[in-house]
């Protein structure tokens, strides 16, 4: 049986790209991975995804900086690809998700061995490379080769969830937007399409107080004037998360002290880090010179900081000035720690 849609809804699909991307023209951000829409320059598919990448889980804003370092010390991917892994650890440290600086790293490889060091320009092909998943292999493959795919992230969630009134919870909800994307993103610009709807989520539909007064596409939006806009998307039930604790050995000698890394599987894999044990779902009986507390996606961590004498034998590591630990490449877990144990020896 086919399904009979109505005339306004064809009408609101119709318009759909030609408005958001009339509103791009005049309102796309500006930004160092994007080519201005009109641009005639020619994108640069490392430089897409390596903003993509850094991109997950975070914003524009905490990536900005990140993005200039790492393109300034590694302008090419063949460049990455030679890069020591302790750097390029070191250069991502602060932006979290620590496999995925391992993971960039082995697809910049895998792009220099088995791709002549050119990205591939198909979903498939892309989405086949280490690291890269769906919305990864869909936004460069749109933005970087200019083919028509399906881009969805939070922000994308958020427009669409709202404009066709799609009340089903996350993450279920992900294929009803794929489902209405679908036939809207325009053959000549997807890449351009893509960005809009982020720039549209970021700035117009946003989590709280949407601007839909100046949102291009309130004309066919199923949410438009309803007061209850901010519920979408629905959220799935937040689980309570574990909490776990962990102890940290602060040695110090001739004003340095003991850092090792940490194994390259697992939270914070290859990173630099205080020595310690494992963490654990029980409380340590030690107090310690300093507490953090910390939140990491599935748990939230209490780590707290004893004074240690002699770093183990066998263990590997590296006396390190400390004057020089902003320089250690430490996760934000470990930064917290190490500021808070200098402010109190200051
Ligand atoms: N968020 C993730 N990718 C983005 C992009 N290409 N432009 C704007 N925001 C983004």
């Amino acid at each position: 049986m086919s399904v009979q849609t109505s005339a306004s809804d064809d009408d609101i699909a119709s318009d759909f790209a030609p408005r958001l991307l009339a509103w791009y023209d005049r309102a796309a951000r500006v930004l160092p991975w994007r080519i201005a829409p009109g641009s005639d320059a020619a994108p640069d598919p490392y430089r897409i995804w390596l903003a993509e990448v850094m991109l997950q889980q975070t914003t524009v804003a905490a990536v900005a900086g990140y993005f200039a370092r790492f393109t300034e010390r590694w302008p090419t991917v063949g460049d990455l690809a030679a890069a020591d892994d302790a750097d390029v650890m070191a250069a991502w440290a602060g932006l979290g998700y620590y496999a995925r600086a391992r993971n960039l790293l082995a697809c910049a490889r895998a792009v220099v061995a088995d791709h002549g060091g050119c990205f591939p320009d198909t979903e498939a092909a892309l989405r086949a490379l280490p690291g890269i998943g769906d919305y990864t292999a869909a936004s460069v493959a749109a933005i970087a080769f200019g083919r028509p795919t399906v881009v969805v992230d939070a922000n994308v969630e958020r427009v669409v969830t709202r404009h066709r009134l799609i009340e089903t919870p996350l993450p279920t909800a992900k294929r009803e937007v794929r489902a209405a994307l679908a036939s809207l993103v325009p053959r000549g610009r997807p890449g351009d399409f893509a960005q809009a709807l982020m720039d549209l989520g970021s700035t117009i539909c946003t989590p709280r107080a949407p601007a839909c007064a100046t949102c291009p596409l309130s004309d066919g939006c199923r949410s438009r004037g309803r007061s209850d806009i901010e519920r979408l998307p629905v959220k799935p039930p937040k689980k309570a998360k574990p909490h776990r604790h962990g102890l940290a050995h602060w040695i110090e000698r001739e004003g340095r002290v003991w850092l090792v890394r940490r194994p390259g599987k697992g939270m914070l894999g290859g990173m630099r880090a205080l020595p310690g044990g494992d963490w654990t779902d029980a409380p340590p009986a030690d107090s310690g010179i300093v507490q953090v507390d910390h939140s990491f996606t599935h748990f939230d961590l209490t780590l707290i900081l004893v004074r240690g004498e002699i770093p183990l034998a066998a263990a590997e590591g590296e006396w390190w000035p400390i004057s020089k630990l902003d320089a250690a490449g430490l996760p934000t877990l470990y930064r917290k720690l190490t500021d808070k144990m200098l402010e109190r020896h200051a």
